[in-house]
């Protein structure tokens, strides 16, 4: 019987994972720099948490949640997202009592029922930051500066960085109804699915890739002509703090996202190379939803980047360099095998990736393993080196070689390390 991965959810092997690897060091040197500390939340969290934080009326709760009833018949959810999962977390561990601001980061896996397609998996990875406690616009730049860096450092430049203000519960209620007045006029000609966020967050609207609601939404109002004066002034400062650190921005007044958390400031990286799946990264404040799970007043700003798409854009610009061991151990005879073995074991105590035989070939299959596991040396140990005491080297990537005592290996390979 052989069997297949699920559609949608996909294994990550070598040489790939170099790619995330690069991808998930540069995130911790990076974001550290910053004061984010990692933080670890589970898979599986309460259902409630992502229908109170996401939003019942989103795409993500209405048809892509992996949930279940648990056998102590909980409901509970495979997260879609990270965001709900570490506000639960910060308000259950009375976070807040930290010193101010708190910010975190994490990274794994996360799950949604969606049509997997080019950058679109069921199971995807993100790494995450979030940052709770400032409500003044130099976090949000902060956040949006350190995001650039993070791409920068892993040699991604000229992402396009969109950015939005949704406003907040003030000003809200009165673009909604803007909308709702712009809209009512040709409900009909809309999408079906269009016609339902009619009802539930017209502001979806906005985001409906369906080309015949594009054209219908034309003229539409816009949000930013909506905003408070406390919401405005945000925005506002929020985008000179971007013009003096030189960060290159488009203002896109239709980006209101998938999920109903935000409030203020939203914004999203995409990328021309990636097709229709094309962020890379979004985010936004949510200086609501730490009260809505119940915890004190407390404005907060996070974002998360899709490490799938990512990979695929380093991949594209930059070939990843495999590793390879340094010293591969050819050996002849038992005794010598096990000599082989020893000195294996010292290379790797002294931190030198090195690999033996395990007995038994020819020295030419063994060379020939050591050849394609990209090997920098072979050592070769035969019968008579080991009663010498001495070992053959070999540079297989510039076809030199030598004899090295077997005491002074360690020596060699350190100064040549
Ligand atoms: P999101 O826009 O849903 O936001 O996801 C963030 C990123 O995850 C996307 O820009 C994309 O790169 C990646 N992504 C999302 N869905 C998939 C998928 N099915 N397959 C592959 N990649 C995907 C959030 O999740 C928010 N929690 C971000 C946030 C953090 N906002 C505030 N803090």
């Amino acid at each position: 019987m052989k069997y297949n991965g699920l559609k949608g959810m996909e294994d990550i092997l070598p040489p790939d994972i170099a790619a995330w690897q690069v991808i998930e060091a540069a995130a911790r040197d990076i974001f550290s720099r910053y004061g984010f500390q990692e933080i670890r939340v589970p898979i599986l969290e309460s259902t409630d948490i992502f229908i109170r934080g996401i939003g019942e009326a989103t795409d993500i709760v209405e048809k892509e949640m992996y949930t279940f009833t648990d056998k102590g018949n909980r409901s509970v959810a495979m997260r879609p997202e990270g965001t709900a999962p570490v506000v639960r977390c910060f308000v259950e561990k009375n976070l807040q009592t930290l010193p101010s601001p708190q910010k975190f980061y994490y990274s794994g896996p996360m799950f949604r029922y969606e049509r997997p397609q080019k950058g679109r998996f069921r199971q995807f990875y993100q790494i995450g930051a979030e940052a709770f406690g400032v409500a003044a616009p130099s976090i949000d730049a902060e956040l949006i500066i350190m995001l650039k860096n993070l791409l920068e450092a892993i040699g991604l430049s000229g992402l396009n960085f969109e950015i939005n203000s949704i406003g907040c519960a003030e000003c809200r209620p009165a673009y909604r109804q803007a909308l709702l007045d712009f809209f009512g006029d040709k409900l009909a000609e809309y999408c079906p699915d269009c016609q339902r966020r009619y009802e539930t967050n017209p502001l979806r609207i906005l985001d409906c890739k369906i080309e015949r609601c594009g054209a219908l939404r034309k003229g539409a109002p816009i949000v930013t002509d909506y905003l408070c004066e406390s919401c405005r002034k945000h925005f506002d400062d929020l985008l000179s703090i971007l013009n003096a650190f030189n960060v290159p921005y488009t203002l896109n007044p239709n980006l209101v996202r998938g999920l109903d958390y935000y409030t203020k400031t939203t914004f999203e990286v995409t990328s021309e190379h990636l097709g229709a799946q094309k962020a890379v990264a979004a985010g936004g404040r949510y200086d609501r939803l730490v009260e809505e799970f119940g915890g004190p007043a407390t404005p907060a700003i996070g974002f998360a980047v899709g490490m799938e798409r990512l990979v695929t854009l380093l991949k594209e610009k930059q070939s990843i360099e495999v590793p390879s061991p340094k010293v591969f151990v050819a050996t002849l005879g038992k005794e010598s095998e096990l000599e082989g073995f020893r000195i294996v074991e010292t290379l790797r105590s002294q931190g030198i990736w090195a690999e033996q035989s395990y007995g038994g070939s020819s020295l030419k299959s063994q060379l020939r393993r050591a050849d394609r596991l990209g090997a920098e040396f072979a050592l070769i140990i035969g019968e008579n080196e080991l009663k010498a005491g001495k070992a053959q080297w070999k540079n297989l990537k510039v076809k030199e070689q030598g004899e090295v005592a077997i005491a002074d290996i360690t020596a060699l390979f350190a100064i040549t390390s």
